[in-house]
């Protein structure tokens, strides 16, 4: 079973290794792949650190490559880099794609994402690695294991939703960060966070999906006992776009001025749709204080309490009654 799992991470890192030198020493690569990078302001120091790569527009380029090294068919299809017709033969699963490596927290390569440069809606945007034996995607935050260092010395976490916006984000100088990339968050990837610090500030997207992503999120992070903040981006921005469009001091500043506590966060999400009417807001209360029940310490939560009663001008003996309440009924 461990040798297994190591023929695999054999496979899959010198997979890496050719779609690397395939976007930095051939012709092809380097007028699509490297090309692409470079239009989306990525600097060759980011795309040697992080070994991104580019896959040939062919059926079989990978695939007969590997063979002819010697590497054995089952794990080609088993790392999912190869996938089998019904004749027998393999066919390479990226084909004509960019290539981001997913490493392990101990930097080994487990997995890759694979971006289209066609602009075709029917195209799948990104072809992910399918579960393995070394790849359970759940348990798999992209960026960890270039970000860990600086996640401990700041004693914070940033979460970002891409492998983009992690290599935009360390390129401006922020490497503390990471993503859930393919996956809504989950619990596992908290309990990987909470290894390293206890502070996660969620950057997701500008857009419904990513104000959603980050509501969800929030609750689960509160759940694990970890502390969250959270920053939001003009609609129709994602940290990578953001950087790009206004620059690393700007973004930073953005960053620093727009950190909201998940207090502050849902209500001013969530208040900007119901105006002035006191039922919807009192719904809207209540939303909060479900987030402040699922903080395990009681001390933090009445905190937060305190915060929500100043902050939005209620009442704070009506809100612990109705935190009670929640407690109880989740006991
Ligand atoms: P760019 O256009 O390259 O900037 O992508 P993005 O990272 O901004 O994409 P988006 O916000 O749509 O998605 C965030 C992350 O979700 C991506 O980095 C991927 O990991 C994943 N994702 C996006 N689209 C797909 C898809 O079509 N299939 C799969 N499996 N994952 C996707
Ligand atoms: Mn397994
Ligand atoms: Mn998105
Ligand atoms: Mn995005
Ligand atoms: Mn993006």
């Amino acid at each position: 079973e461990e040798l297994r799992r190591e023929s695999l991470m054999i496979v899959t890192a010198y997979a890496a290794k050719f779609f690397h030198e395939s976007l930095l020493d051939t012709d092809e690569g380097k007028s699509i792949g490297l090309s692409y990078f470079k239009e989306r302001g990525f600097s060759t120091e980011i795309i040697k650190k992080f070994e991104l790569g580019y896959s040939p527009d062919q059926w079989e380029a990978f695939t007969s490559s590997a063979l002819k090294e010697g590497y054995k068919e089952q794990f080609l299809t088993e790392s999912g880099l190869s996938v089998k017709r019904d004749n027998g033969n393999l066919y390479d699963r990226y084909r004509g794609r960019v290539m981001f490596p997913i490493h392990n927290f101990t930097g080994r390569i487990i997995a890759f994402g694979g971006r289209t440069l066609k602009k075709d809606k029917n195209v799948p945007k990104y072809v992910n690695s399918p579960e393995s034996d070394i790849y359970h995607k759940s348990n798999v935050l992209y960026g960890l294991y270039f970000a860990k260092k600086a996640i401990r010395e700041d004693d914070n976490c940033y979460l970002v939703e891409g492998y983009a916006d992690v290599l935009s984000v360390v390129q401006a100088g922020i490497e503390n960060v990471v993503a859930s990339s393919g996956t809504s968050l989950t619990v596992e990837q908290i309990k990987l966070i909470s290894r390293f610090t206890k502070n996660i500030t969620i950057l997701y997207d500008g857009d419904a999906a990513g104000i959603k992503a980050s509501l969800r999120g929030l609750d689960m992070i509160l759940e694990e006992g970890l502390n969250v903040k959270v920053v939001s981006f003009p609609e129709g921005h994602d940290p990578d776009s953001y950087v790009r469009s206004v620059g690393t001091a700007a973004f930073k500043k953005h960053i620093d001025e727009n950190k909201k506590d998940f207090i502050l966060f849902k209500a001013n999400t969530l208040l900007k749709d119901v105006g002035n009417d006191p039922i919807k807001k009192a719904g809207i209360i209540r939303e909060i204080v479900e987030s402040i029940a699922k903080i395990p310490d009681s001390i933090k939560a009445s905190v937060f309490i305190k915060e929500c009663s100043f902050l939005l001008q209620i009442d704070e003996r009506a809100l612990l009654s109705e935190l009670n309440k929640m407690r109880q009924a989740k006991a």
